[in-house]
C-alpha cells in the first residue's frame, strides 16, 4: 500500500479564493479528461509492443526479474566494499536520479567520513558537464588504483560523457596499463552507439573490459532511475527491492481510474487546471529537506523535457502498435516551468517573488514526518529552548503554506513518512506517473527530448563530427548568430 500523502487543500478556492483556486466544479467538469488520460495510458501499459513504441517500459520496471536484481545487488556490493572510490560518468538521465538517490538516502557528509560510509566507496558524479576544473580535480586527487569508473550512457553518444570517459580512461591506463578497462562497467545500448561499439571491441580479447548491465528497452533517460540507477543504489548498499517495492505500491495506485483514489493522476489534474484555467505556469517544488534537493532537480529535468513541447501529438496505429508523431497542425509551445528550491533554505531568497511577484507559479512542498536524526535545542531559557529541529522545519514549511494561502497562490503538499528507500521509490514513481498524466492531459507527446538536438547538431557541426546531415550544416551556416560592436560594452 501507498505510504505517500497528498494534501491538496491549498490548491482549492476554500483556502485560496475562487479566483486563482481550484472547486470541487472544475474537479467535477475535469473528471471526464482525467479518465480519459488515465484509462488511455492504461491501455498503452498492457500490451509490451506499445510500451516500447512509446517508450513506456519504465512502468514496469518496479516489477523486475528478481535474479537480475540480485546479481546487481552482488556485484554493487563487491564494487562498493573493494574500491575507495566510485566514479560515475553520465548527464541528464544518466545523472540525476543516481544523484536524487545519493542524496536522499545516504547520509549527508557520507563521503567526508569513514564511520557513515561504513567501509564502502566514496562516490563522485562527473561527466554531467564540460566545465573543466571538476574532472581535472578530481582525477588529479584521486588514486585510480583504489578506484573504480562506471559510465552511463543509454545513447553511448553524449559528448560530456564520452569525453570524460576518455579522460578517464587515460588515467586509469596509466595506473594499470592494457587491463584498465576491467576497472570500467558501462550501462549502454545492447547494439547501438560508440559506448557499445568500444565495449564490444574490448570484450573480444578481455570479456572482463568494460563489464556491462542490462539496459532494458523501451525506456527513456530521465523515466530510467529504476534502471540505469540500480547499479549505483547497489554500491551505496541500498536494497533494490525496497525501492522497488515503494514503486510497485505507487504504481498499483496508479490503477485506479478515479482522481481522489489515484493521487498522481490527481496531482496532474490540478496542476494542469492550474496552468490552463489559473496561468500558473512555473511549478516550484520546495522539498522541506536538504536530502531532498537533489530529488527536486531531478524532477526539474522530468518536467521540463517531457512537457516542454512545440506540438501536439497525432497518434498512429501501424500493425497494431501505437505510435505518437507531432502534430505540425497544432502549434502548442506548451509545458510548465520548474524550478527547484528547498526549506528553509530559499525561504531567505525565491520565497519573496513566490509571495509577491507574479502569481503564475504552484508551489509544491515535499514533507518528511520523521527523519533518521534528529536534534534537541538547548533549554537556554528562549522560545527555542528544548524545541526539536525537525518542529521549527515543520513549522516553517506551515507557515510558509499559510503565508502563500494569504497571497493567494496555489500551494500543496506530499508528505512522506520517512527517507526510506521505499518512500523514496515511491515518490519517484509518483513524479514519473503524475508526468505521464499530464502530458496525457496536454496531448503531447511526454517522452521525446526533440529540443535538446539543436545545440548537439550546434556543436557537431562545429567540432567537425562525422556524420551531420547536409540540411543542418545549411542551417547554421545560413542563420549565424550577428554580433554588432555596438552591443557589446
Ligand atoms: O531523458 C533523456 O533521455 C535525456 O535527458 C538523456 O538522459 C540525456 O540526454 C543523456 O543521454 P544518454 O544517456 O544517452 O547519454
Amino acid at each position: 500500500m501507498s505510504s505517500l500523502r497528498f494534501d491538496f487543500n491549498n490548491m482549492m478556492e476554500h483556502n485560496i479564493g475562487k479566483k486563482d483556486g481550484i472547486s470541487t466544479g472544475d474537479l467535477k467538469a475535469f473528471k471526464k479528461q482525467a479518465y480519459a488520460a488515465q484509462r488511455h495510458l492504461a491501455k498503452v501499459l498492457l500490451s509490451k509492443k506499445d510500451r516500447i513504441s512509446l517508450s513506456l517500459e519504465w512502468t514496469r520496471l518496479p516489477f523486475q526479474d528478481e535474479k537480475v536484481l540480485a546479481e546487481i545487488q552482488t556485484y554493487g556490493e563487491q564494487i562498493g566494499k573493494n574500491y575507495e572510490n566510485v566514479i560515475f560518468l553520465g548527464i541528464g538521465g544518466s545523472y540525476l536520479g543516481l544523484k536524487a538517490a545519493q542524496d536522499a538516502l545516504l547520509s549527508p557528509y557520507y563521503n567526508d567520513f569513514k564511520a557513515l560510509r561504513k567501509g564502502r566507496a566514496r562516490i563522485y558524479f562527473e561527466g554531467n558537464n564540460l566545465d573543466p576544473e571538476t574532472l581535472f580535480a578530481l582525477l588529479k586527487n584521486l588514486n585510480p588504483k583504489k578506484t573504480f569508473v562506471v559510465c552511463i550512457s543509454k545513447s553511448g553518444e553524449t559528448t560530456e560523457t564520452k569525453a570524460a570517459l576518455e579522460l578517464a580512461e587515460n588515467w586509469l591506463r596509466k595506473a594499470y596499463g592494457k587491463n584498465f578497462a576491467k576497472r570500467i562497467a558501462v550501462i549502454t545500448d545492447p547494439e547501438s552507439g560508440a559506448l557499445r561499439q568500444k565495449a564490444k571491441k574490448a570484450n573480444n580479447s578481455d570479456p572482463l573490459a568494460y563489464r556491462s548491465l542490462p539496459l532494458i528497452p523501451g525506456v527513456g533517460g530521465r523515466f530510467s532511475e529504476f534502471n540505469m540507477g540500480l547499479l549505483h543504489l547497489a554500491i551505496i548498499g541500498v536494497k533494490l527491492k525496497e525501492v522497488l517495492a515503494g514503486a510497485a505500491a505507487m504504481a498499483k495506485s496508479c490503477e485506479i481510474p478515479d482522481i481522489f483514489g489515484n493521487p498522481a493522476l490527481m496531482y496532474a489534474v490540478l496542476q494542469v487546471l492550474a496552468f490552463k484555467r489559473k496561468r500558473k505556469s512555473i511549478a516550484v517544488l520546495m522539498p522541506f529537506s536538504e536530502q531532498l534537493k537533489a530529488t527536486a532537480d531531478w524532477y526539474v529535468q522530468l518536467l521540463a523535457e517531457s512537457t516542454g513541447k512545440k506540438f501536439g501529438r497525432k497518434i498512429i496505429v501501424e500493425d497494431g502498435v501505437e505510435k505518437w508523431a507531432e502534430d505540425k497542425s497544432r502549434l502548442l509551445n506548451t509545458g510548465r516551468t520548474p524550478v527547484s528550491a528547498r526549506g528553509t533554505n530559499d525561504l531567505h531568497s525565491i520565497q519573496q517573488n513566490n509571495i509577491e511577484g507574479r502569481n503564475d507559479k504552484t508551489v509544491t512542498f515535499i514533507r518528511v514526518e520523521k527523519f533518521r536524526n534528529d536534534l534537541r535545542l538547548p533549554f537556554t531559557g528562549d522560545f527555542l529552548a528544548g524545541k526539536k529541529y525537525s518542529e521549527l522545519l515543520k513549522t516553517a514549511q506551515e507557515g510558509t503554506a499559510w503565508a502563500l494561502n494569504r497571497a493567494e497562490r496555489p500551494n500543496c503538499v506530499i508528505s512522506l513518512p520517512e527517507l526510506s528507500p521505499r518512500a523514496w521509490g515511491e515518490l519517484l514513481f509518483f513524479f514519473e506517473m503524475a508526468t505521464a498524466y499530464e502530458g496525457e492531459l496536454l496531448n503531447i507527446n511526454a517522452f521525446n527530448q526533440p529540443g535538446v538536438e539543436s545545440y548537439k547538431n550546434f556543436m557537431f557541426f562545429k567540432l567537425k563530427k562525422p556524420g551531420v546531415k547536409k540540411e543542418t550544416s545549411e542551417e547554421i551556416t545560413n542563420n549565424p548568430m550577428v554580433s554588432k560592436k555596438r552591443y557589446i560594452i
